[in-house]
């Protein structure tokens, strides 16, 4: 199996954090590991196991290595890896660029090259790299600090074979100004493989949870232009199963992260999953959306108080089309072919694959997407055929 860094595309997996918190210990992973096994979701390429914060102890042993908390993890976190590498998975763990980590673990600062070493004898494969805590240095922006520390990282990783997950430019979102924000999206591509941009998706089974994926989609449909083949924007977990959010706004979360070629890290109870959310989250059109070889993140093409319009051109020349119906009731959606870059002419016949249903029409003017629940989200292949094929692309919005 070859490490996480040399994959052309976006990570799937599991991360503990937004379902358990500090509420974790060995066995939540390796029930985890199982089920992704048992389940079939290893084998559609969920294959990347994250242990989140909360898991090491509080002190440094006496030679300033960091070490994993005994009473959580009997077992080792060395055993751990093999477990879940025994299985065919990936490791991840998680770290902090600052003093401590976000829930007051050791931080990393300072420590970069031993705690990286430390974590390469563990066979982890991909760290994610938090900025909590990172102290402001006098007389230099903070900006140009966090800068410094990833770039530190950056310099140590690779060769290490660790994919590194920077969480940076989620220090610098702001509802008032993003111009710090969009200076950091100008450095994070070269360092590292994805960053988390925005906020936690609120956590598992908490308030407004609609609210908040909502929140880190309206940040992710600004940033198409940083995403490219091999660094990924991060809108958070996939929350599914998470009980504040109906079935539906479970499967539009996950189309629209599928559309943007986003990481879908899965932060669920796994094996509490229903068949319902294991089927969508196995959707493998959806899936291969997401995983396309041009890993293209969608944009807007249109926007009004009811519907986002998405499209992305996939590496075969079809097109995705995703519509989210934002409102408070069902809504019919009519789409021109032109919409997304295709010619409405007459002549030019496309197949439509609906990629909920797997029902695949023959059309030639438009797509009306019937009664999409409210905050559902409907999502389409488009293929064009024959003299249809070279149409100029569709307009976009948003690209800032
Ligand atoms: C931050 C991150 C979360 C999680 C917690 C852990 O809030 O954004 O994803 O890692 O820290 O403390
Ligand atoms: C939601 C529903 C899907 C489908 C789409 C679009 O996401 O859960 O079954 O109906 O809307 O129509």
């Amino acid at each position: 199996l070859s490490s996480a860094i040399l994959q052309p595309t976006p990570p799937m997996g599991f991360n503990d954090w937004a379902r358990f918190m500090c509420n974790i210990n060995q066995t939540v992973f390796t029930d985890a590991v199982d089920a992704m096994v048992s389940t079939g979701l290893r084998d559609v390429g969920y294959k990347l196991v994250t242990i989140d914060d909360c898991w090491p102890e509080h002190k440094r042993t006496a030679n300033g290595s960091l070490t994993w908390n005994t009473t959580l993890f009997p077992n080792g976190l060395e055993w751990l890896s093999d477990y879940i590498h025994k299985n065919d998975m990936l490791f991840g763990i998680y770290e902090d660029a600052g003093t401590e980590t976000c829930g007051g673990w050791p931080g990393s600062y300072g420590h970069e090259e031993t705690d990286a070493k430390t974590f390469a004898s563990w066979k982890v494969d991909y760290l994610k790299l938090d900025g909590c805590n990172v102290d402001s240095v006098p007389g230099q922006s903070d900006e140009e600090t966090y800068k410094q520390i990833y770039h530190k990282w950056h310099t140590i990783l690779p060769e290490l074979q660790i994919s590194f997950s920077e969480s940076a430019p989620a220090y610098f979102v702001s509802d008032k100004s993003l111009s710090d924000w969009y200076k950091v999206m100008d450095w994070v591509p070269s360092n590292g493989q994805l960053a988390r941009h925005s906020y936690d998706i609120a956590t598992w089974g908490s308030g407004d949870v609609w609210d908040s994926v909502m929140t880190n989609y309206g940040y992710n449909i600004r940033l198409p232009r940083v995403q490219k083949k091999g660094f990924y924007n991060d809108p958070d977990f996939i929350i599914a199963g998470d009980s504040n959010l109906t079935l539906t706004e479970q499967k539009s979360q996950f189309a629209l992260w599928s559309s943007f070629s986003a990481p879908l890290i899965l932060s669920s109870n796994i094996p509490a999953l229903t068949k319902d959310q294991l089927a969508f989250l196995m959707n493998k059109d959806l899936i291969a959306l997401d995983q396309d070889e041009l890993v293209q993140q969608a944009t807007l093409v249109s926007q009004d108080s009811t519907f986002d319009i998405l499209s992305k051109t996939l590496a075969n020349g079809d097109r995705a089309l995703t519509i989210l119906n934002k409102g408070s009731s069902a809504a019919t959606a009519t789409v021109p072919f032109s919409k997304v870059g295709f010619s409405s002419a007459k002549s030019c016949k496309y197949s439509v694959k609906d990629l909920w249903t797997g029902e695949t029409s023959s059309l030639s003017k438009q797509v009306v997407a019937q009664n999409i629940p409210s905050h559902g989200t409907a999502v389409y292949r488009i293929t064009p055929s024959g003299q249809c094929k070279t149409i100029t692309p569709g307009g976009q919005i948003f690209n800032t």
